[in-house]
């Protein structure tokens, strides 16, 4: 923190080993570390500054994912940080608290530079997240999940013989093989995040338990949710509080809910209750102060059409191309439809709440603010947009598909803000 009351961030992009088994090094990237990154926490309101120093020997970026900031600080294709070369964006936390996140979004490499290592969890927090379990690693515990390819021997491998890119066998959480946690609260709030390149996980827990529901990837809901599965496509993160009663042990598990990349069932996390468990605060009834999002009647309707080819309205991505111009701090339709594979949808420096799927109403786990949404083979998804208020005529902002073959192969379009 400096006298101006700024919070200062270092984070080195390094290459390094890991053992995500016992006595099989493999080579990976990550931020200050050797796998994933620092998890930073923030408060509405407080002034960021980041050097993102570049120690792997070749160009990437580091995006700030669910984050509205201005264009030059997104960290998107066209804030490229060269080999040994020291990026430091900053910006003032100007939105409601959520569970963000980072990684790179370097065009065409993505994929590669994310299943190597590089992500990590950024927290905002304000007044209302405060009123829900708040103590991190005790009873506020991030769990980022990835599906990972390993050799025989113990590599990473990145073998990539699918539509969608790597799909992997193996799950790690936080960077870790086959993880355990022990709790010592009765109320556990987890916040996970999908930060797989492709494959979509289907929450629940192996006792049947159900949880509530308190944030989709861009804030809190209204009211809390009691639901017992929430599926999440990469990029896509929830926040849930779980009960445990002393001595309870349960397996967070990720059930099939489709095919391709929805197919495949997966333990993720044993979680033991100690025998003593001190009790929480009650969840409060109301959890965001921040109304939904609502649109006015004349609000614009853009259209977007995504195939199997990995196009966007027939496009493929280019850097110098601009394909919306969007009046910043204005509400937006933003209506999609799927031609052909999964797809799901992100759009930077926004927060948008889903309107409805094929007409009908979105599942009461995807009703609050999300960033991000896994849209169906077949299915159109129109979404009420609220963009950020960062006018800048000359650095757009990308939408794209965030699988992340799909986004590299130029799934995606840039829009202004102006
Ligand atoms: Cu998670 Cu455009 O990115
Ligand atoms: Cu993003
Ligand atoms: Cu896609």
């Amino acid at each position: 923190i400096s006298a101006d009351g700024t919070k200062h961030f270092q984070l080195a992009m390094q290459t390094g080993t890991t053992e995500f088994f016992p006595g099989k090094k493999t080579d990976t990237w990550g931020l200050n570390g050797s796998y994933l990154g620092p998890t930073i926490m923030v408060s509405k309101g407080d002034n960021v500054a980041f050097d993102v120093v570049n120690k792997l020997g070749e160009t990437s970026t580091i995006h700030w994912h669910g984050m509205k900031l201005p264009a030059v600080m997104d960290g998107g294709p066209h804030q490229m940080i060269e080999a040994g070369a020291t990026w430091s964006p900053h910006w003032t936390i100007n939105q409601p608290a959520a569970t963000v996140w980072y990684h790179p979004h370097l065009h065409g490499k993505t994929a590669q530079h994310v299943y190597r290592g590089l992500a990590g969890m950024f927290i905002i927090n304000d007044q209302d997240s405060k009123k829900l379990p708040s103590d991190y690693g005790v009873d506020d515990i991030p769990l980022i999940v990835q599906d990972k390819l390993f050799t025989s021997k113990g590599q990473l491998s990145e073998k990539d013989d699918t539509t969608f890119g790597t799909l992997g066998d193996e799950i790690l959480v936080n960077g870790t093989y086959d993880p355990f946690l022990k709790v010592t609260k009765n109320q556990v709030r987890f916040r996970l995040l999908n930060a797989s390149n492709a494959r979509t996980y289907y929450f629940g827990f192996t006792d049947g338990r159900s949880y509530k529901l308190v944030a989709n990837d861009a804030g809190l809901l209204q009211k809390p949710a009691t639901l017992d599965r929430i599926k999440l496509s990469p990029g896509e993160r929830a926040e849930i509080v779980v009960e445990f009663k002393p001595g309870e042990e349960t397996i967070l598990h990720s059930y099939s809910s489709g095919s391709g990349i929805e197919k495949g069932e997966f333990d993720l996390l044993k979680i033991v209750a100690s025998s003593k468990l001190t009790e929480s605060a009650a969840i409060p009834e109301q959890l965001s102060s921040v109304p939904p999002i609502e649109i006015p009647k004349d609000a614009k309707v853009r259209q977007f059409k995504m195939t199997m080819e990995s196009m966007i309205n027939d496009k493929k991505m280019d850097m110098n191309r601009i394909d919306e111009v969007v009046p910043a701090g204005t509400k937006e339709i933003w209506e999609i439809d799927n031609f052909g594979w999964s797809h799901n949808f992100h759009i930077h420096n926004a927060a948008f709440r889903i309107l409805d799927i094929n007409g009908k109403k979105p599942p009461e786990y995807e009703s609050g603010r999300k960033d991000t949404v896994f849209i169906p083979n077949g299915s159109t998804v129109r979404l009420a947009v609220e963009f950020g208020d960062y006018p800048d005529p000359n650095h757009p902002f990308m939408y794209h598909c965030h699988i992340l073959k799909h986004e590299d192969d130029g799934m995606m379009g840039q829009f202004l803000l102006v």
